[in-house]
């Protein structure tokens, strides 16, 4: 039996199975099955109204769990998928309510990672629904897992097999679009940028207006370290670390511009990491460092502010949550 044979017996028997994806790795469940989606909130620690992304072999599968589906959905598919974007449409009847947290939406992606595209092709070849609920497969509010080994880390034994695809390339969630209700919003900004998707379709998705958070991807409290973390400027940063080590704290610096040799001779009370300055690359490190860091023992994780430029955007949304949900 191959992995991939022995992850569709597994998800057609009700089981999780720890999937990668381009962006972070999932936690997955045949998303036409109540009790094994369950499993995925068991797992996770998760409050069991928050809605899952089901995740498709491709765009044809679209109706199965969709409905009223507008042209603007299909451009985009057409134009973005396999790859880094949700689309939230209304969900189809017969979508159980344990996948949409009871919603009359749906959460919709095809990913780009090739084992991921395998798997769901041999589940819907095997007679499964098609469809594969997964969040990202860390606990709940803690830091999205990039490799294999985060998710064992994470969820150890509640997880029956990991498949191991490498490293997530793009490190970050997917940019969330509804579509569900008139013009597009931005609910999560990620690898694909608003100015992308109005090139593709002429319509530059908003900022949804107010209102209760219907992803959790959307709680200011998520993505975070058990250490708490700062953000710091980079014009301040020396002079911020000095004070701290004056104060005996042991800081973790996460740096994009400054190596460790420009703090004199005071290597010691910091673990330095340094990130790339551009912010695919910086996405594709941030969760592994962010995870690093944690598990350093240092008092503070200290971030050199990143710019703040619209390609930043994504970065800038999760180093936000991260530090407000630090240390809880
Ligand atoms: O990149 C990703 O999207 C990863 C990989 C595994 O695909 N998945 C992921 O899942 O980030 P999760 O559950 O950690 O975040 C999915 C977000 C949540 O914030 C959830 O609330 C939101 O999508 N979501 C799902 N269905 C929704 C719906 N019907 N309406 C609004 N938000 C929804
Ligand atoms: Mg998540």
């Amino acid at each position: 039996m191959t992995e991939i044979e022995r992850a569709v017996a597994l998800l057609k028997a009700g089981e999780l199975v720890g999937i990668p994806t381009e962006t972070v790795y999932g936690l997955g469940a045949d998303a036409a099955n109540p009790a094994a989606v369950a499993k995925i909130f068991a797992a996770k620690g998760r409050p069991a109204d928050h809605p899952l992304i089901v995740h498709i072999p491709g765009a044809g599968h679209l109706e199965r769990w969709a409905r009223d589906i507008p042209a603007l959905a299909w451009e985009l598919a057409e134009d973005f998928w396999p790859g880094p974007l949700t689309l939230i449409l209304k969900r189809a009847p017969g979508v159980p309510d344990a996948v949409t947290g009871g919603q009359d939406t749906i959460g919709l992606r095809v990913p780009g990672h090739p084992l991921a595209l395998e798997l769901l092709r041999a589940f819907a070849a095997a007679g499964g629904s098609g469809g594969i609920a997964a969040p990202s497969a860390n606990r709940f509010g803690r830091i999205s897992p990039t490799t294999a080994a985060h998710v064992r880390e994470e969820l150890g034994d509640a997880v029956a097999l990991v498949l191991d695809g490498g490293p997530c390339a793009v490190g970050i969630e997917s940019t969330i679009v509804d579509l569900s209700s008139g013009s597009p919003k931005l609910l999560r900004p990620g690898h694909i940028s608003p100015q992308r998707i109005e090139a593709a379709c002429g319509l530059l998705p908003q900022a949804p207006d107010g209102g209760v958070p219907r992803a959790s991807g959307t709680l200011e409290a998520h993505y975070a370290p058990q250490t708490p973390m700062r953000m710091v400027g980079s014009e301040r940063l020396l002079d911020f670390l000095n004070a701290q080590r004056h104060s005996g704290r042991r800081c973790g610096v996460l740096s994009h511009s400054q190596p460790p040799q420009a703090v004199s001779g005071t290597q010691q009370p910091y673990v330095w990491k340094m990130l790339p300055a551009a912010p695919d690359g910086y996405a594709h490190e941030l969760y592994a460092v962010l995870r690093e860091l944690d598990h350093a023992g240092v008092d503070l994780i200290v971030v050199e502010a990143i710019p703040d430029a619209a390609d930043w955007a994504a970065v800038a949304d999760r180093l936000r949550r991260a530090v407000h949900g630090a240390g809880a």
